[in-house]
């Protein structure tokens, strides 16, 4: 019997969501007949890693520090294969400044943006006039490598515009600036190596006014609708740029990408996330669902796929 041991907790602001992934998984291979161990993750732990000599290792770490590539260098110098992105993948995916930058060398569509670095940053020279005269109101303001909305905010007036990057730089050295898109939000979930498939779009309503932290994890605060709400045509659209974008980025096993489709029909890729929420309620297993795969297939299919070429 294969020896799984599922990485979760974490130290990236996203711990309490992987946990619960975490768990989710933990059940969902035991139903699947797999031995399973399960480490709260931290840097303290990596050599209990070693001690456990797990077959194969499930990470259901979100953020930095799991979901960054780290974890995934780790266990590939150890030679143990795990579920997921490589390093490369995982590390761009974390930052979505990177995975914008490799977007548009492959021409998919991603909503215009800027970039402010923390030693270029004067909060009284600032030019934030021409800013918004470049982007409209609102504008998007994230700090890139984190997750789940944390420290994103929808500037919708000047004078909120220093305060939205302030934020962001207290997160990291660099901040995100993006034109908002308006329209439908959508997400695409990937699973596959070489050859991978897209499952049904999910299309996200929020009854915040954006998909915030508190939309994604209350339950009742946002639904999801399976299959989204468009045409042919962009669906059509909308999964040949995921694919593009998947392969583009090297992802491997499993990945869910981001999108806003404007009122034009033109998609925009937000973000790629390598390791996605995988609760039961969560956006990648619901996928599956509408796709015919129950949560636990799906999980083994990840693990499965975590020692195939
Ligand atoms: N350019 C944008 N235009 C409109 N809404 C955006 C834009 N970027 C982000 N958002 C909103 O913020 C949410 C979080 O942004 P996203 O880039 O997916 O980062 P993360 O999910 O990692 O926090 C999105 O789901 C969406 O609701
Ligand atoms: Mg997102």
């Amino acid at each position: 019997m294969k020896k799984v041991l599922v990485l979760m907790g974490g130290t990236s602001e996203e711990r309490e969501v992987s946990l619960k992934s975490g768990q989710a998984v933990v059940k969902a291979l035991l139903e699947r007949g797999y031995q399973v161990e399960s480490l709260d993750f931290n840097p303290r732990v990596l050599s209990d890693i070693e001690k456990i000599k797990p077959d194969v290792v499930f990470i259901a770490l979100h953020g930095k520090n799991g979901e960054d590539g780290t974890v995934q260098g780790y266990l590939d110098l150890l030679g143990i294969p795990y579920t997921g992105s490589g390093v490369a993948a995982s590390a761009i995916g974390m930052d979505k400044i990177l995975t914008k930058k490799i977007l548009c060398y492959e021409g998919l569509p991603t909503a215009e943006f800027e970039i402010i670095h923390k030693r270029d940053f004067n909060s009284t020279t600032f030019a934030a006039k021409s800013l918004i005269e470049r982007f409209g109101l609102p504008i998007v303001v994230k700090p890139p490598t984190q997750g789940s909305s944390v420290g994103t905010s929808i500037v919708r007036n000047e004078n909120d515009l220093l305060k939205a990057i302030e934020l962001a730089l207290t997160f990291g050295d660099e901040v995100l600036l993006e034109r908002f898109i308006a329209g439908t939000e959508l997400t695409v979930a990937v699973i596959g190596n070489h050859e991978p498939i897209v499952l049904p779009i999910i299309e996200i309503t929020a009854q915040n006014e954006y998909y915030d932290y508190e939309s994604k994890y209350t339950p009742g605060m946002s639904a999801h609708i399976i299959p989204a709400r468009i045409d042919n045509e962009a669906r059509e659209l909308i999964e040949k740029i995921t694919i593009k974008a998947y392969l583009a980025l090297k992802c491997r096993g499993f990945s869910r990408i981001d999108f806003i489709l404007d009122q034009n029909g033109d998609p925009y890729i937000l973000e790629v996330n390598t390791i996605p929420g995988m609760t039961a309620t969560s956006l990648i297993p619901d996928a599956g669902r509408a796709a015919g795969i129950s949560f636990p297939e799906l999980v083994e299919k990840f693990l499965i796929m975590a020692e195939e070429e």
